[in-house]
């Protein structure tokens, strides 16, 4: 596994626009992202919030979908996402074409869905993780790169997974 920590953006540049994070949850995840995204612009981070803004109960899907909707365009690299369990909204990210979302509750598991699985965002467990504990987990999985090689072909075929749905002849009804 191997880290990019001195590769952390700390100004505005095309090379560091590669590298911005796009964030999201539900009420349940409002708190915690909030304290996620100062942090994150903080230490020099691109990042963007996209809400809610309050408590007020909202559906995850749209939030989890909303994200994912700008990390499969391009808008930005990686999202970090947020709800009660982390599992809802993952599950709302991953039905987007190109997203590899996985939920983590502590640091091994971030650095892997990276190193291995190419993830593009990340989901998390409001109500099961502490602040600090999400800080330490986002961090691994924003400074981890993919390792490739062997990996390279099973992410090519998840993705497979879903080029082969698409093309499966609807049934008339
Ligand atoms: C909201 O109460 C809760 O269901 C949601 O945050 C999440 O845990 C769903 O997966």
């Amino acid at each position: 596994m191997r880290t990019v920590k001195s590769s952390r953006p700390s100004v505005a540049s095309e090379e560091n626009d590669n590298l911005r994070v796009i964030l999201s949850s539900d009420h349940a995840g409002v708190e915690i992202r909030k304290l996620i995204f100062q942090r994150l612009q903080d230490e020099g981070w691109q990042c963007n919030d996209i809400g809610p803004e309050d408590l007020e109960s909202v559906d995850y899907p749209v939030f989890g979908r909303a994200a994912a909707e700008k990390v499969a365009t391009g808008e930005y690299r990686f999202g970090v996402i947020f709800c009660g369990t982390g599992q809802g909204i993952m599950m709302a990210a991953n039905k987007v074409t190109g997203i590899r979302c996985g939920v983590c509750s502590e640091v091994l598991s971030a650095h892997l869905i990276r190193a291995h699985n190419d993830a593009n965002m990340l989901s998390l467990g409001a109500r099961l993780i502490t602040a600090e504990q999400a800080w330490e987990i986002v961090e691994a999985f924003l400074t981890t790169e993919f390792d490739g090689d062997r990996h390279h072909r099973r992410v090519n075929m998840i993705e497979g997974v879903s080029k082969d749905q698409n093309r499966r002849p609807r049934t008339k009804s």
